[in-house]
């Protein structure tokens, strides 16, 4: 990746006061958990349709929560790269800056950031579907399965967003506010196909904002990044932090 890329970027940034970062499944598959859509991606092993979706959870609970349970497990083994370290520090060293991921992992929370819109739910979280009670569970394996609302007594599900499901209208909406006052927006590691997310970085152009894309190949996004740097995000981002310093 050509040095004068991360020159550019981090003149961009270094002049910065308010950044909106958009992260994917790429900035996790350093730390070894797999993307969706990669040539070892979850959605070439298994169809969507039968394990993220609420039509295959009233179908077979047991399948999609020992799915997730099998996620989990390897999510529970990986650590945060320093692509996700990187972005926690970022947190405090600008004015303004609001990490906005599409990941379930929790690898962000782990690397240290704290103002983060997580779209797509956690992991790591349980939703009693009739009373609505979010509550961790972090235990691996899950036992049992499928987990049970302790007050209730109704079937768990996933605190996840499922294809087909609308996502929280409150953390969607504070995810635009901040890329619409962006004056830089970052996509990091996402293929910018799966909408309203992919919407987010074009949200920010719409307003001025300068976008830089970090991946190691070209998506939907490239044509509208103002700079798009080709790499992993565990590579290219402590360059670009060591650039700004
Ligand atoms: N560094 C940066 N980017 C990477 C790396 C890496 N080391 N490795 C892969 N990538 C890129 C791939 O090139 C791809 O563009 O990460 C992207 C991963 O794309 P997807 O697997 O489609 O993941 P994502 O964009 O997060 O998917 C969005 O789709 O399945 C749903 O809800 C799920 O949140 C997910 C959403």
């Amino acid at each position: 990746m050509a040095f004068d890329g991360i020159r550019q970027a981090a003149a961009v940034l270094r002049g910065a006061r308010r950044i909106a970062v958009l992260t994917g499944a790429g900035i996790s598959a350093e730390s070894g958990v797999p993307t969706f859509r990669g040539p070892d991606g979850l959605w070439r092993k298994f169809r969507a349709e039968d394990l993220a979706t609420p039509e295959a959870f009233a179908r077979d609970p047991v399948l999609v929560w020992e799915w997730y349970d099998w996620r989990r497990g390897i999510i529970a083994k990986v650590a945060p790269n320093p692509g996700h370290v990187v972005l926690a520090r970022w947190e405090t060293r600008f004015p303004n800056f609001t990490l906005i991921t599409q990941n379930v992992d929790g690898l962000h929370a782990l690397a240290g950031s704290r103002r983060l819109l997580e779209l797509h739910g956690n992991i790591w979280k349980t939703r009693c579907p009739d009373e609505g009670r979010v509550a961790e569970n972090r235990d691996v394996p899950l036992s049992p399965i499928p987990p049970r609302c302790a007050s209730c007594g109704g079937l768990l599900r996933p605190h996840i967003v499922w294809f087909g499901e609308g996502l929280d209208q409150d953390i969607l909406r504070q995810a635009f506010a901040a890329c619409a006052q962006a004056d830089v927006v970052l996509a990091v590691g996402t293929s910018a196909l799966v909408h309203p997310a992919a919407s987010l970085p074009l949200a920010a152009a719409e307003s001025g904002a300068t976008v830089i894309e970090i991946n190691p190949d070209p998506t939907p996004l490239t044509p509208h990044a103002d700079i798009s740097l080709r790499g992993k995000a565990g590579e290219i981002l402590p360059r670009l932090a060591a650039a700004l310093d």
